[in-house]
């Protein structure tokens, strides 16, 4: 047969080797001008690798990586990036990650030099293929800049500019100990003050410092802190004749620096006459009957379980109870409790005894931020006399309010002063003695979690996420040790502030968790986040700890997946329904599976087979020591069945028009329609690769869109579990 391929090939065309073969169009970003071309050249900007074979289109350098973040803490600093915006179609994408150390000389003169060569990259500065890398080994209270550059198989190849995103941290906050020798000023049995001096200028406006103590003997098992706005402290509720470990570290607003070394300060020995008191009084006690040893265990509680913060004003009334609780009868583990307003006969004196009265002289509303329950809350500034001026957050108790709704809002200040943890909400005090009542916290610039994630929808990096999970980990885990119970754990209930540190807040739900391993609150009805609570706390009232990790598991989910609601927009009923028979919410897109497991460990049905705090936190931290265990990621709508042919046959009672408008991206209907996906069967098969090549591009339409995948097909899981009911 004669050959139809001999004549010399075309402009726009080319054939690599003589003979009897066809031409071939030139690659895509390629062109041959002349007739009988062997090869297309690229065009203008475009390149062809050693290694490309000529019939493949010519490429382009990426662009460079985006949204560069840096962690910073003790021991280690983290960068993530975003991939290129634009990978020069090419596959083949890598990054290095470069150093320099820009100090600034006397003279005001910034010089730059290349980092030390002992700094270590984890797992390496060059040829990464992950987008992220730990540096350890760095300086204290240097500038780093660090150049994060993207390249492909043709970089090099063109005079373009290097792909660059550039982040310049510095060292401050994990700087050295500030606080040199910390003294003790004097001691008695119960108490230990204390007072240092600044080694160090510090790098930032000093916030407050931390004292950390422990009992020598108990070698760490469980420690206390306080803080203090200034350089001393009186550390009460010690044990007589123990010797304590105590160390220091300043808080500045560029954060915390490092502890002072241990210093070890004995209580004074008991007064025999005291303990012979004590131990009438405990004889007297016993004959009175088990009552009155209540509420003194009660009160010994309190004395153990407060904040430092109000020092002054409560030591007279701890001096008032010395004698009284000095006979070392009762047990003292050294943990603070949590106290239950409601086992005070009167609730205003939990109220005095954890909140500080505020002048109102001293409050300078601003502006009107939100409604809560009880009335208004508003920002404005604390100005205490002699200290820096506050930003706070003021909630106020409207007018007209019964003396029993007075009791329900100042419940929660009673609540709040009992904790010092820097992810739970700061208590500054409240106004009791003049109208309006108020309670005043701390302001959180980035107001509740849920909201600041939907609004900042697809823009943090996983790191950052799970930073913000870890900080709710922290304040959880503190309400846990403490034995209280917060029975309202959800993403609106967290604070965020600007510097994204997260912090529980919220107390009005909660129950005292008696001090009894079986103890947990039954409720006799109420209202119950139903999306958020276990299974045991919904159908019994079995509130606990282990209740409030499953509600945990559900705040990582709403983090994970930009504070989307919770099942979507399921009932209630089927939300119960589902659960009972075994279903758990998917992977958020996007999300690393180690998360989701984690997630699904938080949901077991069974309480105690659900992890404690303690446990969440070490495995968060885990994680964020080996940012690698973060890149795989779960298979988001895959999750549910595990092949698309495994879907039911169910009945379409809306057309993908309803369904887009429903979820307010009707622009993408041409899409899914010119793709071939023309029934909500097909659209249901979808995952984000899916949506991708379907041209969506922005993350955050991509994200809803899966979202409301999965809830479609959780539906139809569900219909075909319990039929159809309407
Ligand atoms: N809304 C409620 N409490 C708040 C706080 N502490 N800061 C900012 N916004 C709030």
């Amino acid at each position: 047969m004669p050959s139809n391929y001999t004549g010399a090939c075309k402009p726009g065309s080319f054939k690599a080797f003589a003979g009897n073969t066809k031409c071939s169009k030139c690659p895509p970003h390629s062109s041959s001008h002349d007739q009988a071309a062997t090869v297309c050249h690229c065009d203008k900007s475009f390149f062809r690798a050693l290694k490309d074979p000529s019939t493949m289109a010519c490429t382009r350098p990426p662009s460079a990586p985006r949204n560069v973040v840096s962690l910073i803490n003790d021991t280690a600093l983290f960068l993530q990036w975003m991939p290129p915006r634009d990978s020069g179609d090419r596959k083949d994408l890598t990054y290095n990650v470069l150093c320099q150390r820009c100090d600034t000389a006397d003279s005001g003169l910034t010089q730059c030099e290349p980092c030390e060569p002992d700094l270590r990259f984890i797992p390496k500065a060059l040829g990464l293929t992950g987008t992220s890398v730990a540096i350890l080994e760095y300086a204290v209270h240097a500038n780093y800049t660090f150049h994060v550059e993207a390249l492909n198989g043709v970089s090099g190849l063109g005079v373009a500019a290097r792909s660059l995103a550039n982040i310049t941290v510095n060292t401050h906050q994990a700087g050295p100990a500030l606080v040199g020798v910390v003294r003790k000023d004097w001691a008695t049995e119960n108490s230990i003050a204390l007072s240092w001096e600044q080694v160090e200028q510090p790098p930032a406006d000093i916030v407050d410092y931390e004292v950390k103590y422990y009992e020598r003997e108990q070698e760490q098992l469980s420690y206390s802190s306080t803080r203090t706005r200034t350089a001393s402290v009186v550390v009460t509720g010690l044990r007589p004749s123990t010797v304590y470990v105590f160390h220091v570290r300043t808080r500045t607003t560029a954060g915390f620096t490092a502890y002072s070394p241990n210093f070890e300060f004995s209580t004074a020995a008991e007064d025999p006459d005291v303990a012979d008191q004590g131990q009438v009084l405990v004889m007297v006690t016993a004959s009175v009957g088990g009552f009155s040893l209540l509420v003194i265990l009660t009160l010994f509680l309190l004395i153990t379980g407060r904040c430092q913060g109000y020092i002054k004003a409560r030591m007279k009334s701890e001096e008032k109870r010395r004698t009284r609780f000095h006979s070392g009868h009762v047990p003292f583990s050294g943990i603070k409790t949590y106290v239950d307003p409601d086992t005070y006969e009167d609730p205003t004196q939990a109220v005095e005894e954890f909140a500080k009265e505020i002048d109102p002289s001293y409050i300078c509303i601003e502006r009107v931020i939100g409604a809560g329950e009880f009335g208004e809350v508003c920002s404005g500034r604390l100005r205490l006399p002699g200290r820096m001026d506050v930003p706070v957050a003021i909630k106020t108790l409207k007018g007209g309010y019964s003396e029993q709704q007075r009791r329900d809002f100042l419940r929660e200040a009673s609540i709040m002063g009992q904790f010092c943890c820097t992810n739970i909400i700061r208590l500054e005090g409240v106004v009791t003695n003049s109208r309006p009542v108020m309670i005043v916290v701390e302001y959180m610039e980035n107001g509740a979690l849920d909201s600041f994630l939907r609004s900042r929808d697809g823009q943090f990096t996983v790191l950052q996420l799970v930073d913000m999970l870890r900080g709710i980990t922290v304040g959880m885990t503190y309400l846990s040790d403490m034995g209280y119970v917060h029975r309202d754990l959800a993403a609106r209930n967290i604070l965020v502030d600007k510097n994204l540190v997260c912090k529980v807040s919220d107390f009005g739900m909660s129950r005292v968790l008696e001090d009894d391993s079986e103890a947990a609150y039954t409720a006799t009805g109420g209202k119950i986040p139903i999306r958020w609570t276990a299974p045991e706390a919904i159908a019994y009232g079995k509130f606990s700890s282990a209740s409030d990790v499953w509600s945990y598991g559900i705040v990582m989910w709403e983090v994970m997946s930009y504070g989307e609601r919770p099942y979507w927009e399921m009932s209630n009923q089927d939300v119960i329904l589902s659960i009972e028979e075994g279903y758990r919410l998917p992977a958020p897109m996007g999300c690393p599976v180690t998360l989701h497991q984690l997630m699904l460990h938080c949901w077991q049905k069974e309480a105690g087979q659900r992890p404690n705090f303690t446990d969440v936190l070490s495995f968060l931290d885990k994680l964020i020591i080996n940012p690698g265990s973060l890149l795989t990621l779960a298979n988001d709508a895959q999750s549910l069945t595990d092949s698309p042919e495994d879907l039911p046959d169910y009945p379409l009672f809306i057309s993908i028009g309803d369904w887009l408008d429903s979820i307010k991206m009707s622009q993408y209907k041409n899409n899914f329609l010119a793709a071939g996906y023309t029934t909500l069967d097909s659209i249901s098969t979808m995952n984000t690769d899916d949506i991708r090549r379907i041209g969506i591009c922005l993350i955050g339409h991509q994200r809803r869109i899966i979202s409301s995948i999965q809830s479609l097909r959780l539906q139809l899981h569900h219909i075909q579990q319990n039929g159809f009911q309407v």
